[in-house]
């Protein structure tokens, strides 16, 4: 049996793919990334995928498994914090899946981030609850219980001081108004002790490209639970999506 597949991150502005060694845990090719287009309609994404997907070498045959910003139930696109609102409702399995002519499996991005730790990175054989955040255009979140995904959670959307947080801790919060890190970190802080009182994780991963600059903002966390890096950074969702196919891909 191939462990090989193909893994697609979609993301508010780039879209990257590659060809996995699920066996090895690798990229096997080199990351391909596209610009979102304008506009993020499924019928535009579905194009660039086609394109990203006849760039990979040796690609014929092998599942696709796209992760996305939004809640997926079944391959069905339930919601559209970051991405155009035609996404609701929409059964991305079956579109993808006509447009490119080939078996897809879609799922959330940050489920599919907290998978790739699970299975390659930090959260691997860690025992009890693990909370994957990812820090980004928005904040994802991914539950890990001793290692099995409990799909769909959506605690970037937990409301602090009547604001959906996401807004004031995501990544793009502390761009958007030129925050330091230590002023960022001051907006985390509150977010990861309202997971912590209501959750009480073992551990926290934290994800997104901002991640690789962890040693500026962790450490002026103080929280109960152990707070580490990601381990695989950017090729997370790509890993997690590729994993994803294989795992639902019956040969
Ligand atoms: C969405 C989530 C997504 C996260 C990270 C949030 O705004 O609601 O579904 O996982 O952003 O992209």
């Amino acid at each position: 049996m191939s462990k090989r597949a193909i893994g697609i991150d979609i993301g508010g502005t780039g879209i990257k793919g590659a060809i996995v060694d699920l066996k090895k845990g690798k990229l096997v090719t080199e990351r391909l990334r596209y610009e979102t287009p304008k506009g993020g309609t499924p019928h535009q994404i579905a194009q660039t995928l086609q394109d990203l997907i006849d760039n990979l070498p040796n690609a014929a045959g092998l599942p696709v498994g796209i992760c996305f910003p939004a809640i997926v139930k079944n391959g069905v696109t339930m919601s559209a914090a970051n991405v155009s609102k035609e996404w609701i409702g929409l059964d991305a399995d079956q579109l993808f899946e006509k447009e490119l002519n080939r078996t897809v499996h879609v799922l959330n991005d940050a489920d599919a981030a907290g998978l790739a730790e699970a299975k390659f990175g930090a959260a691997k054989k860690v025992k009890g609850l693990v909370i994957m955040t990812t820090l980004g255009t928005g904040i994802g979140t991914a539950l890990l219980n001793n290692g099995k995904l409990i799909p769909n959670s959506e605690f970037g959307h937990l409301e602090i001081d009547g604001v959906d947080y996401e807004s004031m801790a995501a990544y793009s919060a502390k761009e958007r108004e030129n925050l330091t890190f230590a002023q960022w970190a001051k907006r985390l802080q509150k977010y990861y002790s309202r997971l912590e009182a209501l959750l009480s994780p073992d551990l926290f991963i934290v994800g997104g490209g901002v991640s690789k600059e962890h040693e500026a903002f962790l450490p002026l966390l103080k929280l109960k639970t152990p707070i580490i890096p990601a381990e695989n950074r950017n090729s997370a969702g790509i890993m997690g999506a590729a994993h994803w196919a294989r795992k639902n891909t019956i040969e």
